[in-house]
């Protein structure tokens, strides 16, 4: 099958993932003028499982806060409005896509360690950079959502990708080029678009391969397409044998960053990765 008649395919697939009513209430409501993190709290107790999620997490290491954090209205007010937005949507994204599969080549788990390993260390970048740090965790984290469409409603196309992988030793989106002329970023924006995610995050998920495209916010592109590579590179990916890109030095360039300074900061990003196996707990 090529692009066009997956697209197709895609729009005939009643059964799409849907993000849960809290996401959106939370989206909406945040737009709002005037709001108070107790109105905000009370939408999301409303969704008793995210709000134990949102507390596990926020009570992590990775956000270093030094009191246990009680309630939810608590943890609005100590991550303020838009950082308690973006983690309600990486846990909304989550259980929307976390449907546990083990397919031939596609574990599911690792690429859920490679999504928040991605989100972290596009964060450590983004602080060292003076770019909005949460942010990019979740752009880090639905960067690859498109992997999970190829795997849940083509089946047949993730397989013969793989296999191009194996035979010709090349990456996962040059595969999905000559496979169907295509590729995650494709698949993974339009579910984007459909979930009405915000405009910057539909871009990472478009273009983190082709950071030089990117209009709406290239910094944050860079910041996700350099994240995503370093994490492949320290191994934290879900198809071991694909060859990695290099980093386009547009990315480099856009953000005024050489591979030196990464060089510089490895020891501190090995750190940051190393809580992503204890996010994946807390998340799930
Ligand atoms: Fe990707
Ligand atoms: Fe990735």
């Amino acid at each position: 099958m090529n692009w066009e008649n997956l697209i197709v395919n895609l729009e005939c697939v009643d059964t799409l993932p849907t993000l849960p009513t809290v996401f959106t209430k939370v989206s909406e409501l945040i737009a709002k003028p005037n709001v108070t993190a107790k109105q905000l709290a009370e939408v999301i107790q409303t969704d008793q499982a995210i709000s134990m999620k949102l507390l596990k997490i926020v009570n992590s290491p990775f956000f270093g806060f030094s009191r246990k954090i009680m309630t939810v209205q608590d943890a609005v007010v100590l991550l303020g409005f838009n950082a308690t937005r973006n983690t309600v949507m990486s846990i909304s994204i989550f259980r929307a896509l976390n449907n546990g599969s083990t397919a031939s080549g596609f574990n599911m788990k690792d690429f859920w360690k490679h999504s928040i390993a991605t989100g972290m260390i596009a964060r450590y970048l983004a602080r060292k950079l003076h770019v909005d740090a949460e942010k990019a965790f979740s752009a880090g984290i639905v960067h690859d959502i498109g992997k999970i469409i190829l795997q849940q409603y083509f089946q047949e196309e993730l397989e013969k990708v793989l296999e191009v992988i194996n035979d010709k030793n090349i990456s996962f989106y040059e595969s999905e080029l000559q496979v169907y002329r295509g590729t995650h970023c494709d698949l993974g924006s339009y579910l984007a678009d459909k979930w009405n995610l915000p405009i910057p995050l539909i871009e990472v998920i478009d273009l983190h391969h082709t950071p030089g495209e990117a209009t709406e916010d290239p910094r944050l592109v860079s910041i996700v397409h350099i994240a995503n590579l370093l994490c492949k590179g320290m191994g934290i990916d879900f198809v071991a044998s694909s060859k990695k890109q290099d980093v386009d030095p547009y990315a480099f360039a856009r953000l005024d960053l050489s591979a030196a300074d990464i060089e510089q900061w490895l020891e501190e990003i090995q750190a940051e990765v190393d809580q992503a196996e204890e996010m994946f707990n807390n998340i799930q």
